[in-house]
């Protein structure tokens, strides 16, 4: 337990450590996907300790534009962003990873409370660690959470003036229930308050798909590491070698897909069960969804948001939304 005073500005980053998921539920739930036809993998499980530090190699890629679209747009747009958001107690980043993004909000938001949440636990400490440095009377609540399912926050964030943070086009990777349910999950939150949400447009196949499939294999290493991590998970014998990784647009769904595709016939065990993959045969293992405007806007609308508004990039490749909850 934390003494209150630990919670004061100035005071150690306030650490909440993730609930102790039944460890049964997550083997689980990759053993009912490694069986389905076709198999998949959430991908929340691509971000282990390795797979957060290539997402951040990732984004450093001349090919990967998401991360300096949305940047950008803060650097044009950003006071006029935060003169729309107006006062914020608290600003609630989810899936934080390094900090980095929310940081370069800090000096136009001027947030009292930063709340990072992130499923990769050991990551944000260690960003928090560097963060506290730079800004030691911002009040830090870091906290370990797969919030894909709940979004549970702890008593000491203030309900008032709450800023839910979710850049970098995150709400992509959900699918259109899925994101849906993850903004009225978030509205429920911070009623009165609001939400700044990254989205990546839709645009031509030639820029997408390299974008996740680089010259330098950073994105076919971060997909692959996937199998090593539902090895350390699930004691299984995925052998990284027997698989390609594979990114293409499919254009009805508006959505890049990641697969990892198998080499050759490949048998794959684990204590609970095996799967035969026939040579050629894939698992999908991410979505990542691309947007107009007036689709996002939409989505922003069937969740129960008012007062929508958004910013774009000079190329208008990628949106920044805020959005009144
Ligand atoms: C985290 N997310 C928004 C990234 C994306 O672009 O969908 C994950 C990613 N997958 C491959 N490259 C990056």
């Amino acid at each position: 337990m934390v003494s209150p005073s630990a919670l004061l500005a100035g005071a150690a980053p306030h650490f909440l450590a993730p609930q102790p998921q039944p460890a049964s539920a997550e083997q689980r739930e990759l053993c009912d996907g490694l069986l389905d036809r076709p198999a998949h993998i959430d991908p929340k499980f691509l971000y282990d300790a390795l797979g957060s530090s290539l997402f951040t190699a990732i984004t450093l890629l001349p090919e990967y534009y998401p991360t300096r679209c949305e940047a950008e747009i803060f650097e044009r747009h950003g006071a006029d962003i935060a003169r729309r958001i107006g006062p914020v107690q608290s600003l609630i980043d989810l899936g934080a990873g390094d900090c980095v993004k929310a940081e370069r909000l800090f000096s136009s938001l001027r947030p009292r409370h930063y709340v990072p949440i992130d499923i990769s636990a050991d990551y944000l400490q260690a960003a928090v660690r560097r963060l506290r440095l730079s800004y030691p009377e911002l009040r830090i609540t870091a906290i370990g959470q797969d919030f894909s399912q709940t979004l549970a926050l702890p008593p000491e964030v203030a309900p008032e003036g709450r800023l839910f943070f979710y850049p970098g086009s995150s709400i992509g990777n959900l699918n259109p229930d899925q994101a849906r349910a993850m903004l009225q999950r978030i509205r429920r939150q911070c009623q009165g308050g609001g939400l700044l949400v990254g989205v990546d447009r839709i645009k031509p196949s030639e820029v997408l798909e390299p974008a996740y499939d680089d010259a330098l294999h950073l994105t076919a290493a971060f997909n692959l590491n996937l199998l090593r991590h539902v090895n350390d998970m699930l004691g299984a014998d995925f052998n990284v070698d027997d698989w390609r990784h594979v990114a293409l647009f499919n254009s009805e769904q508006s959505r890049i897909e990641m697969h990892l595709q198998a080499l050759r016939p490949v048998t794959v065990r684990w204590p609970a069960g095996e799967r035969r993959f026939a040579a050629g045969e894939r698992i999908h293992t991410e979505n990542s969804y691309k947007f107009t405007p007036q689709a996002f806007t939409g989505l922003l609308q069937s969740a129960g948001y008012h007062n929508i508004e958004h910013w774009s990039d000079s190329r208008g490749w990628f949106s920044v939304f805020s959005a009144r909850a």
